[in-house]
């Protein structure tokens, strides 16, 4: 960016109204309200380092979160109808079966929050195995089988996709938790799985927590893939300030942005 060319802009003060600790969450819920059960929207919940990692030393996000995090993580969660995660992330953090957050029960509207975990293997962690629940299992055509022996057939969504045997069609796949009245969808990543999501145009909007710390070189990002170091084929994605919650005593920020998606045959300007 060569500064002459972009004319200089007004700052504000993020510091504006204070939402306090509150057992119930009213007002940070009514702040990431998406609409009631039926309402599409595929949100995606991240940490991050002020240097960019998307882990700490322990190979864990847990290391680089805090508690300004963990508020708006437990609300996301108590909105959501579906948590979807890659099976990677399931197996680093040895997510269980999931409940809404306690004593945020009330912002879930009685339902059960779901866990659908993305593999193309269909390698699931015990973790998610040994509740009184099943996951749904999203994959491909070759991890179908390995899923359906874990899950049993019912809860094993097979959307494969155009490059292969393990292939995952994300498209097919949130139209099918749709289909089964999983609509309000929370990603909490891994990178891997934000990467091709972002490559599907999936993506309604994309929460991203900055903690006050700096990890140093070796974890990914949020972002992460397969492709070569320093590259991007493809254009940057405009993404749109919904709102930044600063927690003052720590630093810590708490954004949730808006990812312009195309509409179908156009060209993002
Ligand atoms: N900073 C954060 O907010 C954040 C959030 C979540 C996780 N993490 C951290 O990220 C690390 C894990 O990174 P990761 O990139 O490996 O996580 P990931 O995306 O959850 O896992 C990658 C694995 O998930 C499956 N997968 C992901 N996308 C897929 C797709 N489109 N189609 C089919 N399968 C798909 C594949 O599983 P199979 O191998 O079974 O085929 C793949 O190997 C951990 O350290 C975790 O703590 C950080």
């Amino acid at each position: 960016m060569s500064p002459d060319t972009h004319p200089p802009l007004d700052l504000v003060s993020p510091a504006r109204e204070h939402l306090p600790p509150d057992p119930a969450e009213e007002r940070l819920a009514a702040l990431y309200d998406v609409g009631g059960p039926g309402t599409r929207h595929v949100r995606v919940n991240m940490v991050s380092s002020v240097d960019g990692a998307a882990w700490g030393p322990d190979h864990r996000s847990g290391s680089i979160n805090d508690a300004a995090d963990f508020r708006v993580f437990r609300v996301l969660r108590a909105l959501a109808d579906v948590v979807v995660v890659g099976a990677g992330t399931a197996r680093a953090e040895r997510y269980p079966v999931l409940d809404r957050p306690d004593g945020l029960e009330h912002l879930g509207g009685g339902a059960p929050l779901e866990l659908a975990l993305v593999t193309r293997s269909g390698t699931l962690p015990t973790s998610v195995l040994d509740g009184a629940r099943r996951p749904w299992v999203v994959t491909g055509r070759g991890g179908a089988g390995p899923a359906a022996d874990a899950v049993g057939a019912d809860r094993v969504i097979e959307v494969p996709g155009p490059a292969g045997d393990g292939d995952v069609d994300l498209v097919a796949a949130f139209d099918a938790l749709a289909e089964r009245g999983l609509t309000r969808v929370l990603s909490e990543g891994g990178p891997t799985l934000l990467a091709t999501m972002l490559a599907a145009d999936v993506v309604d909007e994309l929460c991203v927590t900055t903690t006050p710390e700096l990890v140093g070189a070796g974890p990914a990002r949020i972002v992460s893939g397969p492709g070569p170091v320093g590259a991007s084929s493809a254009p940057p994605v405009p993404a749109t300030l919904g709102h930044l919650l600063v927690a003052p005593a720590s630093g810590t920020l708490v954004a949730r942005w808006e990812v312009r998606r195309a509409a179908p045959g156009a060209t993002l300007p």
